[in-house]
């Protein structure tokens, strides 16, 4: 089964952004950063180049790497910055190379140890994170990943508090996080809108009714919600 953000229902629902929170959310992350005209970012997990698009304005130099081809060719119709194809556990860039790291919605799906110490080491002295992506509202640390019937954010995803852990542990710190519930809920709403019901929005997506009922009881049990994490690497 492809993963959730490549179904027909979210492709058609959520256009050029691959996931919650869409344009909004990027430019919140903006606001919060005030990243300065010629600044060096790049977007890993790129995807079709949504959020790319919003980085690469006022004079931002902004590189998108994703693993995902045909997201990649997507994305360079955007036009908006050089894309390169690459696993985020092996970011194919120098120590301390870029000013910050975006990373809406792709880290849940990766190695994320591995992919923390590859953005710490990229992040230049004194550069930042930007994190967002699912989390759980349910207490318990890491969660049954397998209570999804597909795979996605939601599926690797845990609580705040262990994401938040995991940042400081890699060396990151001023560690900021705002809970974006409101925005989750607002892209829940709208595949209520085009399916009726968030049942027959699963339904359409994993194409089963059991597998369906089975991403409802998931999203009840472990009340996903959204986050955003800004952090900076000390200046050393
Ligand atoms: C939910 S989509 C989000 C895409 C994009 N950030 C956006 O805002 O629309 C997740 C993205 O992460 C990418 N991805 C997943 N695992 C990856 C990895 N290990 N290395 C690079 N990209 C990865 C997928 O190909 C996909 O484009």
């Amino acid at each position: 089964m492809k993963p959730l953000y490549l179904t027909t229902p979210v492709r058609q629902g959520l256009g050029a952004c691959l996931r919650p929170g869409g344009e909004a959310l990027t430019r919140r992350a903006i606001e919060l950063l005030q990243p300065k005209a010629g600044s060096i970012l790049v977007d890993a997990g790129c995807g079709a180049g949504g959020g790319m698009r919003i980085l690469a304005t006022e004079g931002r130099k902004v590189f998108g790497l994703d693993l995902d081809f045909g997201l990649l060719s997507e994305s360079q119709k955007e036009n908006t910055g050089p894309l390169v194809q690459a696993d985020l556990a092996r970011l194919p860039l120098a120590d301390g190379s870029v000013d910050a790291i975006f990373c809406e919605c792709a880290w849940n799906l990766t190695k994320k140890n591995e992919v923390l110490s590859e953005f710490y080491r990229v992040v230049r002295p004194g550069g930042a994170l930007v994190l967002s992506d699912i989390y759980l509202r349910c207490s318990g640390g890491t969660l049954v990943a397998n209570g999804w019937p597909i795979r996605s954010c939601f599926s690797y995803a845990t609580d705040l508090a262990t994401v938040e852990n995991m940042v400081r542990a890699i060396g990151f710190e001023q560690v900021v996080v705002e809970d974006h519930i409101h925005l989750f809920k607002q892209t829940a709403a709208e595949f209520v809108f085009a399916h009726g019901s968030l049942h027959e929005f699963w339904k359409a997506v994993v194409g089963d009714e059991q597998l369906a009922k089975r991403a409802c009881a998931a999203a009840t049990l472990t009340r996903p919600s959204l986050f955003l994490l800004i952090a900076k690497r000390s200046n050393e």
